[in-house]
C-alpha cells in the first residue's frame, strides 16, 4: 500500500493538460486498496457508529441517494473538467434538463428557451412547467445580444443549446450570458454536443450546464445518464434540488460513465476528425444543398464556433436538394453502416431523416429540401463514404421512379 502515493487524483495538484486530467480526475486508488478505479458501491442504508452520530448525520456518506464513493468520483471528475463548483448525476439527459430547470424556476417565473432546443425540452416546458405556473417564450437561436428585447420583469432564466438540436444553429452564449446576468437571470445550457472538452460552459458564462452522459460519456450506446454542473452562484440551489428530489443515477450506470470518461477525449477527437471528413465529402455531392456543421468554414455559425469552441463532435446534418421525401427515405434505408436511431454518441454511425417545421414557434424551418442528421462513429471513413454512395444510388432510383 505505501507504494501508492496518498491522495493522488483527488485533492492533489491538478496536472495542466486535459488529456492528463481526464485520466486522473476523481480517482483515488489509495482509498480503493490500490485498485485503479473506484468500484461500484451499491447501497441504501449507511450505518452510523452511534445514535448521536445518526441523529447528527455525522458520516462521510449519509444515505444511498445522496452519494457514494462511486458517484462522488464522477461528480468530482466532471466538475473538474467543466470548471464547475459542483455536479450532480441523474438517470438520463432529459432528467438533467428537468432537474436544472426545477433548480432555478418557481411559479410566476418567465423562461426564455431557444427555438432550436432538443424537442423533449420543449415538451417539458409546454406541459409540466406550464402546469406549475412557469411561462415559456421561445427565441430565435441567432438572437445574440438582442435577447435583451425579450426579457420581461419576471424572466428568471434563459435556456440555450449550441449548436441547435438537428438544425445546428450556433448560439452566441457569452453575448446571451452578458445580457442575462445584467438582469440577474440564470443561464442554462444543454452542452451535450460539445461536452466540456470542446466547450467549457462555466468559463463562457453558463450558470448551469447539462450533459446527456448517455451520449459521449457512455460512448457505447449502452447506458442512460445525465450530469448537471453549476458555478458557485447556482451550486447550492442545484444541490438542494437534487437532495429534495433524490433524482439519483444508478450505481452501475455511474460506473460505466466513469469507465467511458477515461477514453472520452480520444473518442471525441476521432469522431471529430471522421465527421469533418464525411461532412466535407457530403458538401461536394451534387445531391446535397447544404451541410449544417459549425466547424465547416461555409457554415453561418463558423465564426462563433471558432471563437468559443475547442472542437466539434460527430453529429451534423445535411439539407438535400429539393426531392420527394420518399427519395430521402430511400437514401437512409439503403445505408448499411448507419443505424436508424435517435440516441447518438456511441461508437456506431447513425442517420435519421428529420423536419423541424412542425414544432418551431419563434422561427420558420424551411430549408428547401429534406434533411438527414448523421452521427459519425468510429468506423473507417472510406467505408462510411462508400456506404453513402450506395444510399445516393438508391436515392436516384427513387427520384427516377417518382418522375
Ligand atoms: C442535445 C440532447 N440533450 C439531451 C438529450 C437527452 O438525453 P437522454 O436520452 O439521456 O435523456 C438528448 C438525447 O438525444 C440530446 O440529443
Amino acid at each position: 500500500m505505501d507504494r501508492i502515493p496518498e491522495g493522488r487524483g483527488r485533492g492533489a495538484q491538478k496536472p495542466r493538460e486535459t488529456a492528463t486530467r481526464i485520466v486522473s480526475a476523481g480517482r483515488d486508488p489509495a482509498a480503493q486498496h490500490g485498485f485503479v478505479n473506484t468500484p461500484i458501491y451499491r447501497g441504501s442504508t449507511v450505518l452510523y457508529p452511534t445514535a448521536q452520530d445518526f441523529l447528527a448525520r455525522k458520516a462521510r456518506y449519509t444515505y444511498g441517494t445522496k452519494g457514494t464513493p462511486t458517484t462522488e468520483s464522477l461528480e468530482i471528475a466532471w466538475s473538474e473538467l467543466s470548471g464547475a463548483a459542483g455536479t450532480v448525476l441523474v438517470p438520463s439527459g432529459l432528467a438533467a434538463i428537468s432537474l436544472a430547470l426545477l433548480a432555478c424556476l418557481k411559479s410566476g417565473d418567465h423562461l426564455l428557451v431557444s427555438d432550436s432546443v432538443y424537442r423533449p425540452t420543449r415538451n417539458l416546458c409546454d406541459t409540466m412547467l406550464r402546469r406549475f405556473g412557469v411561462e415559456t417564450s421561445y427565441y430565435d437561436p441567432l438572437v445574440g445580444a438582442d435577447i435583451a428585447q425579450l426579457f420581461k420583469p419576471n424572466t428568471r432564466a434563459v435556456f440555450t443549446e449550441a449548436p441547435g438540436s438537428l438544425s445546428f444553429e450556433m448560439q452566441d452564449i457569452p453575448a446571451i450570458a452578458a445580457v442575462a446576468h445584467a438582469r440577474d437571470a440564470i443561464v442554462l445550457m444543454d452542452n451535450t454536443w460539445a461536452t466540456p472538452l470542446f466547450f467549457p460552459p462555466h468559463a463562457r458564462g453558463v450558470d448551469i450546464a447539462i450533459e446527456a452522459g448517455t451520449k459521449y460519456l457512455s460512448g457505447h450506446s449502452d447506458l442512460l445518464l445525465g450530469m448537471v454542473s453549476a458555478n458557485e452562484r447556482c451550486w447550492k440551489d442545484l444541490r438542494a434540488t437534487f437532495d429534495a428530489t433524490a433524482f439519483c443515477a444508478g450505481p452501475e450506470d455511474v460506473f460505466l460513465g466513469l469507465r467511458g470518461l477515461r477514453t472520452m477525449r480520444v473518442r471525441l477527437m476521432h469522431h471529430q476528425q471522421s465527421a469533418l471528413a464525411v461532412a466535407k465529402w457530403l458538401a461536394a455531392r451534387p445531391e446535397v444543398a447544404r451541410v449544417l456543421h459549425p466547424a465547416l468554414e461555409s457554415d453561418p455559425g463558423h465564426a462563433i464556433w471558432k471563437r468559443d469552441f475547442a472542437g466539434a463532435s460527430g453529429l451534423f446534418s445535411i439539407v438535400l436538394k429539393p426531392m420527394p421525401e420518399a427519395a430521402a427515405h430511400a437514401f437512409v434505408n439503403a445505408l448499411t453502416l448507419y443505424g436508424i436511431g435517435a440516441s447518438w454518441g456511441g461508437f456506431e454511425s447513425l442517420a435519421i431523416p428529420f423536419d423541424c417545421a412542425a414544432f418551431r414557434t419563434a422561427t420558420k424551418w424551411n430549408p428547401g429540401g429534406p434533411c438527414v442528421r448523421f452521427h459519425i462513429g468510429l468506423e473507417d471513413v472510406g467505408d462510411l463514404t462508400a456506404d453513402l454512395e450506395r444510399g445516393f444510388a438508391a436515392m436516384r432510383q427513387a427520384v427516377d421512379a417518382a418522375a
